[in-house]
C-alpha cells in the first residue's frame, strides 16, 4: 500500500453518465505512454529490491524484458517486507473450509509456514529454476507453497484441483517437475475429491517426479509410497527455520500457468518476477484502492491466473487481509457467500459475471439475510458482464453503494489492463464496460488490417506497447509464442477479444475472436475440445462450436460423425461426454451434442467454424456469405444440408 489513497467511494459512483475520464487518469495515462520507461522506473520503486535495475526496459521484439539488471524475491514483497513492521500480527489470510472450519494466519505466521515449507522443497533437492507442481485445494497451503516456490527461486506450475490425472500428466510432461505437492484430498459441496489417488494414477506416466509433499485435509487413509511420499509435517519443530529468499534477477521465471489456445494443447505461460510483481503491484492500488483496512474476498480458484495475481501476488505484496473460501459457492445453502462477507466484513468482493447470474437466478432473498454493510467495492472478471446482472450485482450486493470495477485481462496480460481506476480517482461507470486502460497499458481496436477504428466500430483489441506484466514466453515454445500474439498485427500484440471503443473514449469487451470458448468463465480452445472427443473409439471426427447461454455465458456444441458401422446412441453420448469431462476437465462437458453425417471442412481441411455456429445459433446462410477463402457459398449450402 502506498501513499495514494483514492477519494470518498461515494463521490466515485455515476452510472450511465456520460463523463470523459477524470483529470488524474488522463494527465497519469498520458504521462506513462509518452515516456514509459520514466513512468514504471518510478512505479518500480515501490518495491524493495535487493539489487535496482540498470534499464527499464529491453525490448527485442516480441521479447520485453523489465527492471534489466535488477533482482528481488517476491515472497520477500509478500511476506518478509510486513513482518519487519507492525503487520506481523496483522491478518494475512482468512480460511474459511467448506464444513466450516476455519483458520487466520497473520502475516508472522505465513513467514514461518513459507519458511517451513521452502525448508522442505529445499531438503528434497529443489533448487532455483526447478519445476515444481501445486495440485492443491483451496487452502493456505496453496499459497504457502507458491509463495515457499518463489522464495528458492522454484517455478511453481499450479493445475486446478479439478482438473484430472491426464491433464497433470500433460503439464508435468511438459514443465518436467521434479516435485508435485498435493494433499490427500478437497471438499467440494460435502463430497471428499480423492486428490492424492488422481496424482497416483498420474504418477506413472510423468517421470520427472520425484518426490511428491502431501498435505493432510480431509484425513481418509491414503496410499503413501514409501521414499517418494511425504507428509508436509506440522511439527513445529521446524518453526525457527529460516531460508533465505533467493534474489534472482528480475526476469526470472516466477510461475507456469497453462491455459487454452487455438490449438489443440494448453499453452504454458510464463511470467516472470520484476515486471509481474510491480505491475500488479501498482494495478491492485489503482483499481481496488486497497487500504489497510481493507478486507478482500476475491472467489476465483489460485488454480487460474486471477488467483494467482488476485489472491496471492497482488494482495500478499500490499500487505492486505484476504479471505480465502475452500469450497462451493452454494454450499451448504446458496447464501453461503453472502454469509462470509458478513462473517468477515470483507470490504472488496471480486467475482465473475457466471456468479453473479447464478445468483441472480435465485433470487435477492438470499443476499437480503445479510448485512454486507462492510462491502465499499466490487469487482467482475473473466467474460463480459451484461447490464442487467451488472445492476443486479450493483443493488442486491453492492446496496447502491459500491462501484464496480469491471476488470479485463487475461492470464498472458499477468495483470489487469482494462478497468475502471478508483484508486487513483472517482470516473463515471457505464454498466458492461470496463472503461479505460490502466496507466501503462496502450490499447487500440483495429480491422483485420490493423488500421484503428472510429468510435463505435466493432474490431480486434490489441496492445500496442509492452507492458511489465506481459508474459515472458510460452514454455519452451518460442515458435507458438510469436505465432499466437505477434504475427497477426505485425508490432502489436494481439488479444484473440472483439471490442468496441465508444465515443466518450470507453471500451467495450464484446467476447473471444479466435477459437476459443469461454464457459463459464472459463477458457476453452475448441481444438483442444475436439482433440479429446476423437480420442473415443467410435468417433471419426468432431467439430466444435459455442452457443451463447444466458447462464454461463458460452456453451459448447458439439458435432461428432461416428466411425462406419456405430450407430448413434445416447449411451455413446454420454461417454464421450464423460471423456471430456475426465480429459479437459468438468467445464468441457458438452451442452449439446449432436451426431451428423460430416463435418464441413474447407478444401485445405479447416473446419468451416462459422457453419457449425450459424447451425448451433439457428443463424441462416446469409450471415455466411462472407466466409472469405473459407469455402464457396455452394459449399456451405451443401454442408449445411449434409447437417441437416
Ligand atoms: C479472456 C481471458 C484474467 C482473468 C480471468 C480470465 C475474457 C476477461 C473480461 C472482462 C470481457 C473478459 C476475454 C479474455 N475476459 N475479463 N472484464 N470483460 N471479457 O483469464 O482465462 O486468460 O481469459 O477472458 O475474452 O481474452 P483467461
Amino acid at each position: 500500500m502506498d501513499d495514494i489513497r483514492g477519494p470518498d467511494r461515494a463521490s466515485s459512483i455515476s452510472t450511465g453518465v456520460r463523463v470523459w475520464p477524470s483529470k488524474r487518469y488522463a494527465k497519469m495515462h498520458r504521462d506513462s505512454i509518452e515516456d514509459p520507461e520514466a513512468f514504471w522506473d518510478q512505479q518500480a520503486r515501490k518495491l524493495e529490491w535487493q539489487k535496482t535495475w540498470d534499464h527499464v526496459l529491453e525490448w527485442k521484439e516480441p521479447y520485453g524484458r523489465w527492471f534489466v539488471g535488477g533482482k528481488l524475491n517476491a515472497c520477500h514483497q509478500c511476506v518478509d517486507r510486513h513482518v519487519h513492521t507492525w503487520r506481523r500480527s496483522k491478518v494475512a489470510i482468512y480460511w474459511e473450509g467448506e464444513n466450516g472450519e476455519t483458520r487466520v494466519l497473520s502475516y508472522s505466521t505465513l513467514f514461518r509456514e513459507v519458511n517451513h515449507f521452502a525448508h522442505m522443497l529445499l531438503s528434497l533437492g529443489v533448487t532455483k529454476g526447478d519445476r515444481v507442481a501445486l495440485y492443491l485445494p483451496m487452502i493456505p497451503e496453496l499459497p504457502v507453497a507458491m509463495l515457499a516456490c518463489a522464495r528458492i527461486g522454484a517455478v511453481h506450475t499450479v493445475i486446478f484441483s479439478g482438473f484430472s490425472a491426464q491433464a497433470i500428466c500433460g503439464r508435468i510432461g511438459d514443465t518436467r517437475a521434479k516435485v508435485i505437492v498435493t494433499s490427500d484430498g478437497g471438499l467440494r459441496r460435502g463430497k471428499i475429491v480423492p486428490l492424492k489417488d488422481i496424482v497416483d494414477q498420474a504418477l506413472p506416466a510423468c517421470p520427472s517426479v520425484e518426490n511428491v509433499i502431501v498435505v493432510r485435509r480431509t484425513g481418509q487413509a491414503i496410499h503413501m509410497r514409501e521414499g517418494r511420499d511425504h507428509w508436509l509435517s506440522k511439527d513445529m519443530t521446524g518453526a525457527h527455520v529460516f531460508v533465505e529468499p533467493v534474489a534472482v534477477e528480475s526476469s526470472h521465471p516466477l510461475y507456469v500457468l497453462y491455459t487454452s489456445g487455438t490449438t489443440g494443447k494448453p499453452k504454458g505461460i510464463v511470467h516472470g518476477t520484476g515486471g509481474y510483481m510491480v505491475f500488479n503491484y501498482v494495478a491492485y492500488q489503482w483499481v481496488f484502492d486497497i487500504r489497510e483496512e481493507s478486507v478482500y474476498w476475491c472467489t476465483a480458484d489460485v488454480g487460474w491466473v486471477t488467483g494467482h495475481s488476485q489472491i496471492v501476488y497482488a494482495p500478499l505484496s500490499h500487505g492486505a487481509a484476504v479471505v480465502l473460501y475452500e469450497g462451493a459457492p452454494d454450499y451448504p445453502a446458496v447464501d453461503r457467500w453472502w454469509d462470509i462477507i458478513e462473517k468477515y466484513g470483507v470490504s472488496i468482493f471480486y467475482t465473475s459475471p457466471t456468479a453473479i447470474r447464478m445468483f441472480m437466478r435465485h433470487g435477492e432473498k438470499w443476499p437480503a439475510r445479510h448485512d454486507m454493510s462492510s462491502l465499499n467495492l466490487l469487482g467482475s472478471v473473466g467474460e463480459p458482464i451484461n447490464p442487467e446482472a451488472w445492476y443486479w450485482y450493483f443493488r442486491h450486493i453492492g446496496g447502491e453503494r459500491c462501484p464496480i470495477v469491471d476488470t479485463w485481462w487475461q492470464t498472458e496480460t499477468g495483470g489487469i489492463m482494462i478497468s475502471p481506476t478508483p484508486g487513483i480517482d472517482p470516473l463515471a461507470l457505464k454498466p458492461g464496460s470496463a472503461t479505460f486502460p490502466l496507466p501503462g497499458v496502450d490499447v487500440a481496436v483495429v480491422d483485420a488490417r490493423g488500421n484503428e477504428l472510429e468510435a463505435g466500430e466493432t474490431g480486434y483489441l490489441i496492445i500496442r506497447k509492452p507492458w511489465p506484466g506481459m508474459l515472458l514466453d510460452v514454455y519452451e515454445d518460442p515458435a507458438r509464442y510469436r505465432e499466437a500474439y505477434w504475427s497477426r498485427f505485425p508490432g502489436s500484440y494481439y488479444t484473440g477479444d472483439f471490442a468496441m471503443r465508444d465515443e466518450d473514449g470507453y471500451f467495450w469487451l464484446l467476447g473471444r475472436a479466435d477459437e476459443v470458448l469461454k464457459v463459464a468463465g472459463h477458457r476453452l480452445g475448441t481444438a483442444e475440445i475436439e482433440d479429446a472427443a476423437i480420442a473415443h473409439p467410435a468417433v471419426a471426427e468432431a467439430g466444435v462450436t459455442g452457443r451463447p447461454d444466458e447462464l454461463k455465458g458460452e456453451t459448447i456444441v458439439l458435432f461428432v460423425t461416428l466411425k462406419e458401422g456405430i450407430p448413434p446412441s445416447d449411451a455413446l453420448k454420454k461417454e464421450i461426454a464423460d471423456l471430456l469431462r475426465e480429459t479437459i476437465g468438468p467445464v468441457a462437458a458438452p451442452g449439446e451434442m449432436y451426431f451428423v453425417d460430416s463435418i464441413p471442412k474447407t478444401r485445405s481441411g479447416k473446419i468451416m467454424r462459422r457453419v457449425l455456429k450459424a447451425v448451433a445459433s439457428g443463424k441462416d446462410i446469409g450471415d455466411l456469405t462472407t466466409l472469405e477463402d473459407e469455402a464457396s457459398v455452394e459449399e456451405v449450402r451443401n454442408a449445411l444440408a449434409r447437417l441437416g
